[in-house]
């Protein structure tokens, strides 16, 4: 499946960035971003609003995974304005992707500062070492 290109398919992700969206679109790929509920609430002060929708993610497996070549997931989420992922949601998400055997892609841009997010903020992560 991986390689494969032309319409119909689809690559969906917690959000593509800009560059990245065009090449998929002139690939004639469907770019689908899956953002959170969380970065589309502008009153939402939550530290992790690039995470993916994982429940609108699951939905679209159930009835499109045939036509999903790869999955991707940008870390920090740029074009959501930087915004960083749980860890967690990422295993989910990860979890999903190789249930249906569909390669995950990572556009980890900015992978250290996401790292520190996590650190800091997320439930069970403050006494890990960043570098590990
Ligand atoms: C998340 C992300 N991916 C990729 C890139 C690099 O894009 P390009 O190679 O098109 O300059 C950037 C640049 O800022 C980025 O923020």
């Amino acid at each position: 499946m991986i390689g494969r290109l032309g319409p119909g398919l689809i690559i969906p992700g917690n959000g593509h960035f800009d560059t990245t969206q065009a090449n998929i679109r002139r690939n004639n790929i469907q770019p689908m971003n899956l953002f959170s509920a969380e970065l589309m609430d502008e009153r939402s002060a939550s530290h992790f609003k690039g995470d993916m929708d994982v429940e609108r993610f699951k939905k679209l497996l159930e009835r499109s995974h045939s036509k999903i070549p790869l999955s991707y997931l940008t870390i920090t989420n740029n074009t959501g304005g930087g915004q960083p992922f749980r860890w967690k949601i990422s295993g989910r998400f990860s979890e999903l992707s190789h249930n249906y055997e569909i390669p995950l892609f990572f556009d980890a841009c900015r992978f250290a500062e996401n790292a520190w997010f996590i650190q800091q903020f997320e439930q069970g992560y403050g006494s890990k070492d960043i570098k590990r």
